[in-house]
């Protein structure tokens, strides 16, 4: 006799598929192919090609789409422009209407759109209509309650303009709503290219745009591959591109539009570290991993990929791992018991079993269970890489499969240690029931998401976006917002006549003109590590005034660029000191320097020629605009978002770390003071490169930093040629964000080389900004001095 609970054990699945011949009637309307969507009509491809769209799950051909040219992408940026000056000019309530019009039609075909997608991806029926679809219909409410609110939430703000936006495979359809939700209620307009392998939700969504009575334009649809996504990042007359997708491809997105002006968000790869502690509800745990990596495949930028758990549990856990991973069934995604789809095409699967060999061929230890496995399709079977070392490839590289690696720890220091031992940093899981260690490590963690007990959970109030090689950016929330806005200020900024950066030599002459280098003598010192510095290769440079020479400074090199990178990596207890500790130094730098206007005035006197007014306003300014600061460190709070309930969700606002600034040549001490109070007010330590050309008033304020118990190493000055050294601080992997005021050819230099670890950068490219407007002060300064982490603590029994 078997009892019911044994029955329902042993008992076989009975397949439990999903009626999917709405899609298949879709699909035959479309038989002859589907066009882009550009200007509100399905149109070919102006080169006349096509491509065909697969179902990987059983290698059938859904359908062809039409392949994007260069021409078709003109032909899509064109109507966007067209369309952004009436979509722009309409009231946010306007806006508001037609996105909640489109969230409407998206959940009256919610059952379509699962369907269509779970066939083109592959992923299971249960995913694409419990979690893409819904998440999809919530992101489109949430943003039109945006459009309604964006002229009184971000006054003085305006829209970018056109956006490219190009978005992967992984989460078609949701990706393109986390893309065209915000920017669309911002009042921009779009152009957008879906993945190759996974077209076709994209350009169901055109139809509904289409029934929703979209205004012609307003979005735009071009599919294609690479090449397709390559034209329009390269458009001349895009303002904006949001990416999605790969590191490398980011990297190469970055250095193309470096200089260009384009505005730049990238959520880039991931490998994500799952931590469990001793005390964490193992069974919890295991279901967390569960959704962590086998998740759509593990084809999830945030997948928890990396398992860490603690050694004294490590055995127990992973026979608990074992015994559920026995348990899950891999096979159609139409099918409501499916927990494993397909992956998306054979060129992955062909790269997951290549990293899978490579492990293997590293000496971890693989464990798969007996599933079933289908007989045809793309399709991996749920796998567990123990004995992993930390070092080895499946350690380090994004796998995007249903593979886990895991390694045991003993310490939450050690813990820490190995989840922040990667170039990565989107995502954390954190598994303890003791809410105290696991905020602790979340505070510690380098990601932009962390979630304490739970795992790959999202939401349109939450932002959501990575730190260092993850990329830049936020979307969702407010944060997702402000990424396709820009201050009217910084829009109609003057264009700046691009003067040729000074290039000083390095030639020992004695009888030096500005612009020659001249043997070291009383040259005002460079400020590294808390120390006066000379220069590592013992030059200096005259500075010149319109009177003639007014001293001496140091010709700092990448070595002293190096020194001062290490002095700042070093002053890290500046960061975790309280925002009041911070406030109250940033109050003592403002009250020196006040106590030394006069010397600071006739300073920029003689080295600028500006008048005693204008030297008196720039030193009062000076000082003011440090109190500000000073005032704003222990303000510019995060912030509880309303997510989904029994979840409290944290957004606080972390320091970059190491940043890089280079200061502007107008306003020499007012520029310099404007850009690096922010920049400590919130915790980061700065190695900053004054004007070359008028670079003593900078110099003159270490005497300010050393009396005002400003610690060593949170600012850092190297004079110099400012293009040469802040090429190597945005080369440097240690530094976080660049900013850099200069010119034009400047700004494009740093873009490209901070494209290396896909560093943060702001550059004016040769914009003048006029430092002594009410502009040149704001929380939009604390904001870029910043980057949001989002904690996600669930409560409740
Ligand atoms: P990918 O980065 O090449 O593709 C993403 C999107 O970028 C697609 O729409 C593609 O057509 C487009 N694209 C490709 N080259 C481009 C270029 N030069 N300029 C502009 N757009 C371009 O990703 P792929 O090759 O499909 O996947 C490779 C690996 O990337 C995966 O195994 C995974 O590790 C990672 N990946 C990460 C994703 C994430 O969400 N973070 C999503 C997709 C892939």
């Amino acid at each position: 006799m078997t009892n019911i609970k044994e029955l329902l054990v042993s008992m076989d699945y009975g397949p439990a598929p999903e009626v999917n011949d709405h899609v298949k009637t879709w699909l035959s309307h479309h038989g002859k192919g589907v066009g882009h969507y550009i200007g509100g009509a399905f149109v070919p491809s102006s080169g006349g090609g096509s491509f065909e769209v697969h179902n990987p799950a059983n290698d059938t051909v859904l359908v062809r789409v039409a392949e994007g040219t260069a021409a078709d992408i003109d032909n899509a940026v064109a109507a966007a422009r067209k369309a952004y000056g009436g979509w722009s000019k309409l009231t946010g309530h306007q806006r508001a209407r037609h996105l909640y019009a489109l969230a409407r039609l998206v959940q009256k075909r919610e059952r379509f759109l699962a369907v269509l997608e779970s066939m083109d991806n592959g992923k299971p029926i249960r995913e694409s209509r419990d979690i893409d679809v819904p998440l999809v219909a919530r992101h489109f409410y949430h943003h039109a309650g945006w459009a309604e609110l964006a002229e009184t939430e971000f006054p003085d703000h305006a829209p970018l303009g056109v956006c490219g936006q190009i978005i992967p495979w992984n989460f078609p359809l949701l990706m393109l709503a986390w893309k065209i939700a915000p920017a669309l209620a911002a009042g921009n307009t779009v152009v957008l290219k879906p993945a190759e392998f996974t077209p076709l939700t994209a350009l169901a969504f055109a139809e509904i745009c289409q029934e929703a009575g979209l205004p012609p334009g307003v979005v735009n649809i071009v599919t294609g591959d690479g090449a397709t996504g390559a034209a329009l990042v390269a458009h001349p007359d895009v303002d904006k591109i949001a990416f999605t997708g790969s590191t490398e491809v980011g990297r190469l997105i970055r250095q193309s539009t470096a200089g260009t002006g384009k505005k730049l968000t990238l959520e880039l790869g991931g490998k994500s570290p799952f931590v469990v502690f001793e005390d964490a509800d193992l069974d919890a745990a295991v279901e967390g991993v569960v959704d962590a990596i086998w998740f759509n495949q593990g084809q999830v930028c945030c997948a928890g990929s990396r398992l860490l758990v603690q050694e004294g549990v490590a055995e127990r856990f992973y026979a608990k791992l074992r015994a559920r991973m026995e348990t899950l069934r891999v096979g159609d995604p139409l099918d409501k018991s499916t927990d494993i789809g397909a992956i998306v095409a054979p060129v992955q699967l062909q790269r997951i079993r290549e990293l899978v060999a490579k492990g293997q061929a590293e000496g971890a230890t693989l464990w798969q269970p007996k599933t079933q496995m289908p007989g045809a399709g793309c399709f991996f079977p749920p796998s567990l890489f123990t004995e992993v070392e930390p070092a080895s490839t499946i350690a380090e590289v994004e796998i995007f499969g249903p593979v886990a690696v895991s390694m045991t720890f003993r310490t939450p220091g050690e813990a820490v240690e190995l989840a922040n031992n990667t170039r990565y940093g989107l995502a954390a899981s954190i598994w303890s029931e003791n809410l105290n260690r696991a905020l602790e490590v979340a505070a510690k963690v380098k990601a932009g998401v962390v979630w304490i007990n739970c795992t790959n959970l999202f939401d349109a109030a939450s932002g959501f976006g990575g730190y260092r090689e993850s990329g830049f950016g936020r979307e969702g929330g407010r944060e997702g917002m402000s990424e396709y806005l820009v201050h009217k200020a910084e829009k109609s900024g003057v264009a700046g006549k691009d003067s040729p950066a000074l290039v000083l030599s390095a030639s020992p002459a004695t009888d030096a003109h500005a612009g020659e280098a001249v043997a070291i003598d009383r040259t005002a010192k460079m400020y590294i590590g808390g120390k006066q510095a000379r220069p590592d290769g013992g030059n200096s440079y005259a500075v010149h005034g319109p009177a003639g020479s007014v001293g001496l400074a140091g010709l700092g090199n990448r070595k002293d660029v190096r020194n001062a990178v290490e002095a700042a990596a070093k002053a890290s207890g500046w960061g975790a000191a309280t925002a009041h500790n911070r406030a109250q130094v940033l109050y003592y730098v403002a009250e020196n320097l006040a106590s030394r206007a006069s010397e600071f005035e006739t300073r920029l006197r003689t080295m600028t020629g500006c008048t005693a007014d204008a030297a008196r306003d720039e030193v009062a300014l000076a000082v003011q605009r440090t109190f500000w600061y000073a005032a704003w460190a222990d303000k510019f709070d995060g912030a509880v978002h309303a997510t989904r309930t029994r979840n409290v969700t944290l957004a606080m606002y972390e320091p970059w770390g190491v940043m890089g600034i280079a200061c502007p040549d107008e306003a020499p001490l007012l520029g310099f003071v404007s850009l690096v109070m922010p920049a400590i007010a919130m915790g980061n330590r700065v190695i900053a490169v004054p004007s070359s050309r008028h670079p003593l008033a900078a110099t003159d304020l270490y005497t300010v930093f050393d009396t005002s118990d400003v610690p060593d190493g949170v600012v850092n000055i190297v004079t110099g040629e400012r293009d040469v050294l802040v090429k190597t601080l945005a080369e440097h992997d240690e530094v976080a964000a660049v900013w850099y005021f200069g010119s034009q050819v400047g700004s494009a230099m740093v873009e490209k080389a901070a494209a290396g670890n896909i560093k943060s950068t702001w550059v004016n490219y040769g914009r003048a900004l006029a430092w002594t407007d009410a502009g040149a002060q704001g929380r939009g300064f604390l904001r870029r001095a910043t980057q949001v982490k989002n904690i996600w603590v669930p409560y409740g029994e």
